[in-house]
């Protein structure tokens, strides 16, 4: 399919109205003139091909417990292979009902209570808060804002790391700076942790949104893909949900090439992991196998999008934004600008951002730019409104 070349793809200039449907999106502000962009889900429906999926699903009629249909797998395999040149074997993959449970999972399979897991911040909100719930310690390693980038501190990483830390939570592509890690960032944190003795756990549910990539761009390096042993032990997730917003079905696969590891993940969730709907296999199994199309549509109008926001937030005193390299997210450092409380400012102009505070990054707000051009446009007129009145 070729890609539009004007700047209106006709496939996103709107998008279902989703008040009354439990959107948890939209439902944060209902009644009030606060469009919102926060949670990261997409207000586009989702593409024709998967809904084609879905109700082909639904026409058979028989909604019992569902394992793994045959053909979830070996899509998932052959998207990673076609997308990341990465060749895996589809009997490394489990199915998860979510990216959040597996690392949930993981706190619980390859942890002790009371030992350490690693990540870098700011990070979105579920890698500070699992550890403890799980009865386990967060370790957290500062990002450091660069010229193009956040950054991986080295130095701070070697400081941080304890002789309990057992896993390393990467985020990769990075919510909510958007950085892609590099081959070398990724064989320097595979050092690390072989030097450590940890196991990386690393969470790739953005590869899909690499915003430069068609032009020559960076191109997301799985982590597992690397030829090393902190990689072949290595445990990777990935879903459908962010790229062809899918999140509310539920379908989630996790990567890891020992057997027993995946015959040992659904007990260490204690009865708590869920089995999948056979509506969310149908949509992941569509998205992984004809979904791509769509997805370059989608990345080409981020990437205009990203360009808005750049534009909005220069002409703010007081506000930066390294531009994201991956996802339709914008993280904006708000404390030059003179406001105490910058996300509730954002509110009372009439926008509904996610608030630094809840990534470990007071001062700060994250944007959803995942919405109808105009939309988007409104929420940046609202965001200057916020900061300069
Ligand atoms: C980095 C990251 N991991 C996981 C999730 C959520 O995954 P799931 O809905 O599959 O639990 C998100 C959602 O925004 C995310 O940004």
């Amino acid at each position: 399919m070729a890609l539009p070349t004007d700047h209106d793809d006709p496939l996103f200039a709107t998008a279902p109205d989703r008040h009354g449907t439990g959107s948890e999106k939209w439902d944060r502000w209902a009644g009030r003139d606060v469009i919102p962009t926060w949670v990261a889900d997409m207000d586009f429906a989702a593409p024709g091909v998967v809904l084609e999926a879905i109700h082909a699903r639904v026409d058979h009629g028989v909604f019992g417990y569902t394992e793994p249909p045959p053909g979830f797998a070996p899509a998932l395999a052959d998207h990673l292979q076609r997308r990341h040149d990465w060749r895996i074997d589809p009997s490394w993959v489990t199915s998860t009902p979510g990216v959040v449970n597996a690392l949930a999972v993981t706190a619980r399979l390859f942890t002790q209570p009371g030992e350490g897991i690693i990540s870098f911040t700011p990070v979105y909100p579920p890698f500070l808060s699992l550890p403890g719930l799980a009865g386990r310690t967060s370790i957290r390693v500062p990002l450091a804002p660069g010229e193009e980038r956040w950054e991986i501190d080295f130095d701070a990483l070697e400081a941080a790391v304890t002789p309990t830390t057992r896993l390393f939570w990467l985020c990769h592509p990075h919510n909510p700076t958007g950085t892609v890690f590099r081959r070398d960032d990724l064989l320097a944190i595979a050092e690390f942790a072989a030097r450590h003795r940890l196991r990386v756990i690393s969470d790739e549910i953005w590869s899909d949104l690499l915003l430069d990539e068609e032009h020559g761009g960076r191109r997301h390096v799985p982590f597992a893909s690397l030829d090393h042993d902190a990689a072949r032990e290595a445990v990777t997730l990935v879903a459908p949900s962010k790229t062809w917003n899918l999140a509310g079905l539920g379908c989630a696969a996790a990567i890891c090439r020992d057997p027993g590891i995946l015959g040992r993940w659904r007990p260490a969730g204690g009865g708590l992991v869920p089995m999948i709907t056979p509506l969310g296999y149908a949509a992941a199994e569509a998205a992984w196998l004809h979904g791509d199309p769509w997805r370059r549509r989608l990345v080409a109008l981020l990437r205009r999008h990203r360009s808005m926001v750049q534009e909005a937030v220069a002409g703010i005193a007081g506000l930066a934004c390294i531009p994201a390299e991956a996802t339709y997210l914008a993280w904006i450092d708000c404390r030059a600008a003179g406001v105490p409380d910058p996300q509730a400012a954002c509110v009372a102009a009439g926008i509904g951002p996610s608030d630094g505070r809840d990534f470990a990054a007071p001062g700060f707000i994250r944007l959803n730019t995942a919405c109808p051009t105009d939309r988007l446009a409104e929420i940046l007129r609202r965001l200057t409104r916020a900061f300069v009145g």
